[in-house]
């Protein structure tokens, strides 16, 4: 078991890479089984999250091979089987992507059902609600979802638009590509990490419109061929990156990114007195004096998303004044504030709501990660703390951010990572 161990309070100051996305190379790679022949994907992030997909797309047969760092060639021509492990499943939400794939390709698809998570409950329901309606027969069955179609046909689906689900609009997406006639989707998801998808899907040959819109038109074809295809910058990562210097103060130049789909977070820093500027692929963050106090409400893109939600918390827990958090998306997202709290963070969450009074200081503790945001918060909050904050979990972290800790070192942070029990001379800080 790691920890990640932080002496806090230097201001960030230099240049950082932003690496893929992971919820954008997520659906890529599941997108790379309706294909028959060979895709070369590049910008794939170096995370735990992508090596259990890729663990999970050989089970099914499907052969990748990295070619060069973050460039991977994968091909789905032979698969050889309908059937997810669930000890691939239950790692990963994303991995349900397979089985909109795998049913439009072979007409089959048991998958398990992903189960419920620390962030809130998290059906997938609509997924199967859309896979119904493109005429498969769907049952559930010792907690594992059998689909099967002998061709799905197309249909138009109408999916909350409260809640606008990313999961379910890609699974969807992926199942209508090979299917015969057209299908609509309605109040489909606007994210990134779709257009990215769809994008991927268009060059491999499907027909689709309305792309980065509310309605999605799919017209299916018979098959997909391969393409070469560039994934988009993680830009949770990168406004993790951008929270680090309005938690901590410096000034660091994110390069590889898209600031046009980071307008909420860009909006939302600056509000804050953060100063940030920007070209077509950099940020620049700049912080001095200390944050000022910033409301923050999680919603559908291009809304603020409740990925970065904990970041914010973090930096609103050293604001001048008092911010409110509203979270929209997720039940269960404020799991954070306690262990926030534990580092002096003055903190009260009513129902969906926090309330953060900044204290001017937050000091460091033995906290606790229990997902992959929270993992990033408690990070940034033992870089923004007087003294030494150790952080347990790290395993969420490295599910979703590529060498974190070797990101943040050359910026300044003092910031290592050891096995617990060998916490000792040499990588204590
Ligand atoms: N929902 C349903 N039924 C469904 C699907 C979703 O009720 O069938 C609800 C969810 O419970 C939630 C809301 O709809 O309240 C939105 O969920 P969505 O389906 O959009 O989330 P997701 O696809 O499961 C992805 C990301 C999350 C990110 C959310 C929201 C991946 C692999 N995961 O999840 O990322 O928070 O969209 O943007 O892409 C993360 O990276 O740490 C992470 C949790």
């Amino acid at each position: 078991m790691d920890q990640i161990v932080i002496t806090g309070g230097r201001r960030l100051q230099g240049a950082v890479t932003i690496s893929g996305s992971k919820n954008g190379t997520l659906p890529l790679l599941a997108a790379t089984m309706l294909v028959e022949g060979e895709s070369v994907i590049e910008n794939v992030p170096d995370i735990d999250d992508v090596r259990t997909m890729l663990q999970m797309l050989e089970s099914l047969g499907v052969r990748s091979r990295f070619i060069a760092p973050g460039v991977l060639a994968i091909d789905a021509s032979h698969l050889r089987s309908t059937e997810a492990p669930y000890q691939l499943v239950r790692k990963m939400r994303g991995s349900f992507y397979v089985a909109g794939a795998l049913l439009a390709r072979t007409g089959h698809a048991e998958v398990p059902l992903p189960g419920g998570c620390v962030i809130g409950s998290r059906p997938v329901d609509f997924h199967i609600q859309g896979f119904k309606a493109l005429g498969a027969e769907v049952v559930e069955e010792a907690g594992i979802m059998k689909a099967r179609a002998r061709r799905l046909r197309g249909a138009r689906i109408y999916l909350d638009p409260r809640l606008r689900s990313v999961g379910a609009t890609i699974n969807i997406m992926l199942a209508a590509a090979l299917a015969e006639g057209t299908t609509i989707i309605e109040s489909a998801s606007r994210e990134p990490e779709v257009v990215c998808c769809a994008e991927y899907l268009r060059e491999c040959g499907a027909n689709l419109s309305g792309i980065g819109s509310s309605t999605l038109v799919i017209r299916g074809v018979e098959r997909l061929h391969g393409c070469r295809f560039h994934s988009i910058p993680d830009r949770m990562e990168a406004g993790t990156f951008m929270y680090a210097v309005g938690a901590t103060g410096g000034s660091v130049v994110l390069e590889a990114v898209r600031p046009d789909q980071l307008t909420s977070v860009i909006d939302t820093l600056q509000a804050a007195g953060v100063t940030v500027g920007y070209g077509d692929d950099w940020i620049k963050v700049t912080r001095g004096e200390r944050p000022g106090a910033v409301d923050a409400m999680t919603a559908p893109y291009p809304g603020y998303p409740t990925d970065l939600q904990p970041n914010h918390g973090v930096m609103a827990a050293v604001a001048r004044g008092t911010s409110i958090i509203e979270e929209t998306i997720f039940d269960a997202r404020f799991n954070y504030t306690d262990e926030l709290a534990r580092m002096g963070a003055n903190i009260k969450v009513v129902g969906r709501a926090a309330i953060i009074k900044g204290v001017p200081q937050l000091s460091g503790a033995p906290v606790e990660a229990t997902d992959i945001r929270a993992g990033a918060a408690l990070v940034l909050a033992g870089l923004a703390a007087e003294g030494v904050t150790e952080i347990t979990g790290t395993e969420f972290i490295d599910r979703g951010y590529e060498r974190f800790v070797d990101k943040l070192r050359p910026l300044g942070a003092q910031i290592s990572r050891c096995a617990v029990e060998n916490r000792g001379a040499e990588c204590w800080v």
